[in-house]
């Protein structure tokens, strides 16, 4: 996309797509990754996710409710997959690689190209992704979003 910080948080969720289909095409026993690949990308995509809905929002973005609907669109779907994880569904990982993958094409080599040009204008925050996905969460308590709420409360993904 033209900046490293977001470049790298792609490279990023490429490795966890990697990881994840490796979960997905082995056996029972590799799949005793699957809770640290969750745990994983829910700190990804929190920090992630804001960090480019900040840079998109400060250059007004023309097409920003749209992306920012999709990044919610991917936030409750793996949330569902998180859920069913936790209750001992454990063929979740099908889910899984079918979402990652799915937004490796249909989001991040088009969605995510789209806004090329309006990024080298943005203010990208180039903090770790920890720290912002620490800020995503804090805010979500803020706004009430009870479901995050009680998963923190519980120390499980949300
Ligand atoms: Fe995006």
């Amino acid at each position: 996309m033209g900046n490293a910080v977001i470049d790298g948080d792609h490279k990023a969720f490429i490795e966890l797509a990697n990881l994840i289909h490796m979960c997905h095409e082995s056996g029972d026993d590799k799949q005793a990754l699957m809770p640290s690949l969750l745990t994983v990308l829910n700190e990804y995509v929190g920090g992630h996710f804001l960090r480019e809905e900040k840079a998109l929002r400060s250059v007004r973005y023309s097409h920003f409710d749209e992306h920012r609907r999709k990044h919610d669109l991917f936030r409750g779907r793996l949330k569902v997959i998180c859920e069913e994880y936790s209750s001992g569904y454990r063929s979740v990982v099908n889910d899984l690689h079918n979402l990652v993958a799915g937004w490796l094409v249909n989001h991040i080599l088009s969605d995510d190209m789209r806004y090329r040009t309006w990024l080298s204008r943005a203010t990208v925050d180039n903090r770790p992704l920890a720290f912002l996905s620490m800020e995503a969460e804090s805010s979500a308590r803020e706004s009430g979003d009870g479901d995050r709420r009680n998963a923190l409360a519980n120390n499980r993904p949300y």
